[in-house]
Formats: structure tokens, sequence, C-alpha cells
């Protein structure tokens, strides 16, 4: 498996404030790697640095073999690299299928290829299928994390940034996002989760960063990062 995304040693400030310190990490095609960490932590400032919507001082972000650090954002979604922004961000006025719709407007595989995807979002997806209609702003909060995965999917990405799909979800929903999202990658999507719920991100997860004030403090194996007696007690509460 190679690597599809190097993080190398990137530094990123909000004005005097230093949230990322030397942050390096990799992702290999075909994995779940999940950034842990709590509030606070650095890790959506790690994501937007990622999808090109913060630039660090310093440091490179290397995806498919090419930097992407001094990128636009637009043009970082057109190489196949979506992100699932925290709190989901769906267009409430819009219907379920317009998300669906602005997903996919910065591809130019055509119609044909972009009608696939529509069925291959609704299989996975079956709930956004019945709600297509339904104005986004009125769907409950999982339907809305759905529906924000579903939209990044209609970008065709090779990988997914996932920014705390499972914040205020019922622990039933949360169950059901995260199987989502094992199915995404066995379809051969590789994926970047960003977590608080450190359990469940283990569970599904390959390999694991744990992400403490701005800089990696732990990496590992998702299973050996489970049972680290440190790990437990900070992130799994035993
Ligand atoms: N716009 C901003 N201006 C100044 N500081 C910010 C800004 N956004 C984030 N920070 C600071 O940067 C640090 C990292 O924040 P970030 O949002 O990346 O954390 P996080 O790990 O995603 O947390 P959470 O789990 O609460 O979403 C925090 O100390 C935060 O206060
Ligand atoms: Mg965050």
């Amino acid at each position: 498996m190679g690597e599809i995304l190097r993080v190398d040693n990137i530094n990123v400030y909000y004005g005097s404030i230093h949230a990322i310190k030397d942050v390096s990490f990799h992702v290999n095609e075909g994995e779940i790697v999940t950034l842990i960490g709590a509030n606070g932590a650095g890790k959506t400032t790690t994501m937007h640095t990622i999808s090109g919507l913060m630039k660090p001082k310093s440091g490179d972000i290397v995806y498919m073999g090419q930097s992407i650090t001094k990128m636009e954002a637009h043009k970082i979604i057109r190489l196949g690299l979506a992100q699932v922004p925290e709190g989901r961000r769906v267009f409430s006025g819009l219907s379920v299928q317009e998300n669906l719709e602005m997903g996919a407007y910065t591809r130019k595989d055509g119609p044909a290829a972009i009608q696939q995807d529509y069925e291959m979002v609704f299989d996975l997806l079956p709930r956004l299928k019945e709600r297509r209609t339904q104005q986004a702003g009125t769907l409950s909060g999982g339907e809305q994390q759905m529906l924000a995965i579903g939209r990044a999917l209609m970008c065709k990405p090779k990988m997914l940034l996932l920014d705390e799909p499972s914040m205020g979800l019922s622990p039933l929903l949360v169950k059901e996002v995260f199987k989502i999202i094992k199915d995404i990658n066995r379809q051969g999507v590789t994926v970047l989760l960003v977590e608080q719920n450190a359990k469940m991100a283990l569970e599904i997860a390959h390999r694991a960063y744990v992400l403490e004030t701005g800089s990696i403090k732990m990496e590992g194996e998702a299973h050996a990062l489970a049972n680290n007696i440190e790990v437990r007690k900070a992130y799994l509460g035993c």
C-alpha cells in the first residue's frame, strides 16, 4: 500500500496562537487513519490545513506525490480529496437532492457517471433516498450527517476527511455512521477520521495518532492504542 497523504512537520497559527506544532503523520492508500484528541487539541485546524482552508507557516503537505501546501481549497477537492466538515454544514434551504448536486458540481465526467454515483450514495445511505425531496434543514442530526457524507461522496473522492462525524448523535446513530464509514472505506476510499469518540474511532481505524495541545503524542496500530494504558485512561475512561 502506497502513501496517499503525508503531513510533514506543519506549524499552524491563529495570530500569535501556535495551534499546530511540528505535526507529522501519513495515511496509506486504502486505510482508515484516525486522529483522536480532546477539545481544542487541534483536530479541526489540522483538517482545515489539509483541505487548504488554512495555510501552515511551515511544513509540507503531500497528496498523491504532489505538494498541496500552497494550493487553493477548490483545486484540492478536484484532486479527489474531499472534506466532511465539523458540524455538518449542509445547505439547509436546499433539498437532499440539491445538496447532493452541490457535491457533484466540480465534476467533469458527465451526467451518466454522476447518475451512477447518486445510486451508489442512495445504496449506501438509503435514508437519503426516502428523503430526497425534503429540505435539508428539517432532517434530524443523524440524517444531516449522512447527507454531509453523501455530498462529499458525490465529488467522487479518493480520500475523505471526516471531522467528528459522531458529534451530537445518539449511540445508535453513532454506530450507524461508523458502519457507513467502514462501508465507504471498503469501496476503496481512503479515510482520515478526526474524532473525540476515541472508542468508536479506534474500533474502525487501522492506525491512529493521538493529538494533544497541537502535538502528536502517540501513534500506532489502532487496536494497540486501544489497549494502551495511557490512552485508556485519558480517552476511553477505563
Ligand atoms: N479562529 C480561531 N482563532 C483563534 N484560535 C483558534 C481559532 N480556531 C481555533 N483556535 C484555537 O486553536 C486550538 C485548536 O482548535 P481546533 O478547533 O483545531 O481544536 P479541535 O481539536 O478541533 O477541538 P474540538 O474537539 O473542540 O472540535 C484551540 O486552542 C482553539 O482555541
Ligand atoms: Mg474540532
